[in-house]
């Protein structure tokens, strides 16, 4: 067996060198553009509107608009600033007050052509240009600068947790691990697979479907955490293992 294996090798030792350097360097090409890709894939995913999972979404950020900003100047126009970390292709500006400043962040900057196109459709919001930069390093945002922080599927990506959620007023809503064990340990059993086999994480930028976010949230030093439970409409049998999620506003 061994033997003919080796004399098969042999015989065809170009054409084997040729595809290993085809896939060597395909392998190279996929990951050099994986941010980009990645951009791209997240667009053609929410390019088209889903009207259940907006109106979750309307209900969430209903609140923002009874915020009072910090800013004398802006407190005076009835506006608030919101900052929102791994803004992505800028997919909740529908649900933000209208006339608010809105500063956003993302450290993939191959969103920018798609959140720009975005945010033309909203000029009721003053949106700025994407600053590209990681929610755990943010230095240039001082704490108390903003009146609400927003992440949206983001945390699930995000290797130190901890460091994104310093903010006084804090609107989330991400995708989580099963949280029904009982009804639904398929799911989790798939979560945890796509996740450990690294494919999952490979095409979605990071991102761990197994993930429970919750500890690090209340850990965090807010002095209330409002929490919801949910599994969240989803536009496709492809995003079932995406269906349990949280929602809730994290305040100091
Ligand atoms: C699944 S997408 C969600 C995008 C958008 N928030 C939404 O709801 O559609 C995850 C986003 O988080 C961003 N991201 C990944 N790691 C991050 C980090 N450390 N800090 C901030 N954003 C991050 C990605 O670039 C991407 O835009």
């Amino acid at each position: 067996m061994l033997y003919s294996i080796l004399a098969w090798l042999s015989n065809n030792f170009i054409t084997v060198l040729a595809v290993l350097v085809v896939l060597w360097i395909v392998q190279k090409i996929v990951f050099a553009t994986q941010d980009r890709w990645f951009a791209y894939v997240m667009h053609f995913c929410t390019k088209d509107e889903f009207p259940k999972l907006e109106e979750v979404k309307k209900d969430h950020f209903a609140s923002l608009k009874d915020h009072v900003s910090h800013d004398p100047e802006l407190r005076k126009k009835k506006v608030i600033k919101i900052l929102e970390i791994g803004v992505g292709t800028g997919v909740n500006f529908a649900h933000y007050p209208d006339g608010c400043r809105l500063v956003v962040v993302d450290p993939n900057p191959h969103f920018k052509e798609y959140y720009d196109n975005n945010r033309k459709k909203f000029p009721n919001i003053h949106s700025e240009d994407v600053l590209v930069a990681k929610g755990d390093d943010m230095h240039m945002i001082a704490d108390g600068s903003v009146d609400a922080v927003v992440i949206t599927l983001v945390l699930c990506s995000v290797d130190n947790i901890d460091k994104i959620l310093r903010w006084q007023v804090l609107y989330f809503m991400e995708h989580v691990q099963e949280f029904d064990l009982k009804k639904y340990s398929l799911r989790k059993n798939l979560q945890d697979f796509f996740t450990w086999c690294g494919l999952w994480p490979f095409i979605f930028d990071g991102c761990c479907l197994n993930r429970d976010p919750m500890p690090a949230i209340e850990g965090a030093g807010f002095s209330k955490v409002e929490v919801d439970h949910y599994y969240a409409p989803v536009p496709n049998f492809l995003f079932w293992v995406e269906m349990p999620n949280v929602k809730g506003v994290a305040t100091k």
